[in-house]
């Protein structure tokens, strides 16, 4: 029966080239990232904004000391993330014309320094806003189909590792400094608001291939050394508790969104990650974690520093940035970011299947 044994070997061969094709069982193909200045690797070098990370003292610690733009000495937790899931070890700026779309294949990031949920809130810096991150994406998925065919793209775009990292400069350059948003809504309502923006970029994600993803709290953001050193009339440099109550309550939303998602979105995988208590725990008791300082930054007097004020003049900035849980008064050290990877990658999923 020569014909079904040549047939049987055309059909294992074909079995064998489309295991090779695909990746390993779990493998996960590529991270894919938007948010802001916590998760922005470059693309603010190529817009016209104020919100710049990429002059020294940012980057010293980075492969080869380059001030790549992001908000730290060194990685950011999306580099972190991709390295141990065997991805390169720093995830591209979309925004970035060096890399070409083989590049963005296994990871891409499209975050923009200063960006919140709300659309207002990237206009102050005139930062990219969430819905021109996806906006982008959108690009990126129609060039990653042109480029690796339609087959190829659905398997990154469906298995990749999507996180959200935003939300913290809506109230932090926004609400809570400028009395434009207040005068719409008090507090319970603009979180609702932004909790509903994110709902509408999540199932937009969704909507065009995406099934894993990791949504990021807020940190304890009165604890930030900048909002620290703004904490009038008690300038005893205490956390604002009036803004850590802000991110817990706005979290808990956030929690409840993913829950909620979970359960409507199909094949959907969101995970929570509970950024506010790690960074809670750290500030608290630094030394459990290897820090000497959690209430200033490294950059300069480490109070007021980050962007444009934090640069390579002040002689106060600190030698050993692994030292500090906030590199400048605002953005956690490459160490800190580091353990804050940990939980992203731990984060599991709370869809429970009926
Ligand atoms: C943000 O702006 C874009 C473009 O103008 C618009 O399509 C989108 O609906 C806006 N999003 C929100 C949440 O207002
Ligand atoms: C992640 O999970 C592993 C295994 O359960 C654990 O050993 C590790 O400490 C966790 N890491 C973090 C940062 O939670």
């Amino acid at each position: 029966m020569p014909a079904l044994f040549v047939l049987a070997q055309v059909v294992l061969a074909a079995a064998r080239r489309g295991a090779a094709a695909a990746d390993p069982p779990g493998r996960v193909p590529a991270v894919i990232v938007f948010g802001d200045s916590t998760a922005d690797t470059g693309n603010n070098n190529f817009i016209q904004t104020m919100a710049r990370g990429n002059h020294p003292p940012y980057g010293r610690d980075f492969a080869g000391g380059v001030a790549t733009g992001r908000f730290s000495n060194g990685r950011l937790p999306a580099d972190f993330v991709s390295e141990a899931l065997g991805l390169p070890r720093s995830v591209p700026a979309y925004l970035d014309p060096g890399h070409t779309i083989h590049h963005l294949a296994t990871g891409v990031s499209f975050a923009s320094a200063g960006a919140g949920l709300d659309n207002m809130t990237a206009q102050i810096p005139s930062a990219m806003t969430l819905s021109e991150q996806i906006d982008h994406f959108r690009r990126y998925r129609a060039r990653l189909r042109r480029a690796k065919g339609q087959a190829a793209a659905h398997h990154i775009m469906s298995h990749a590792l999507y996180i959200f990292s935003i939300g913290a400069s809506d109230f932090l350059q926004n609400y809570l400094v400028f009395p434009a948003r207040g005068y719409r809504y008090t507090l319970p309502e603009y979180e609702v608001y932004l909790v509903g923006v994110a709902e509408a970029a999540l199932r937009a994600v969704h909507g065009l291939g995406a099934r894993a993803f990791r949504v990021v709290g807020l940190p304890p953001l009165g604890c930030l050394p900048l909002e620290r050193a703004m904490n009038l009339p008690r300038p005893t440099g205490e956390c604002n508790e009036v803004y850590n109550v802000v991110a817990r309550s706005f979290n808990s939303r956030l929690r409840g969104l993913v829950a909620k998602l979970n359960w409507e979105l199909p094949g959907v995988r969101l995970a929570y990650v509970d950024q506010y208590g790690l960074m809670s725990a750290m500030i608290a008791k630094p030394w459990e974690y290897g820090f000497e300082n959690s209430v200033q930054g490294c950059c300069g007097t480490g109070y007021v520093e980050t962007g444009v004020l934090c640069s390579l003049d002040s002689a106060l900035t600190c030698d050993n940035a692994d030292k500090y849980v906030f590199f400048d008064a605002v953005h956690p050290s490459e160490r800190a970011y580091k353990i804050i990877a940990g939980v992203i990658l731990n984060a599991t999923s709370t869809r429970r299947f009926p």
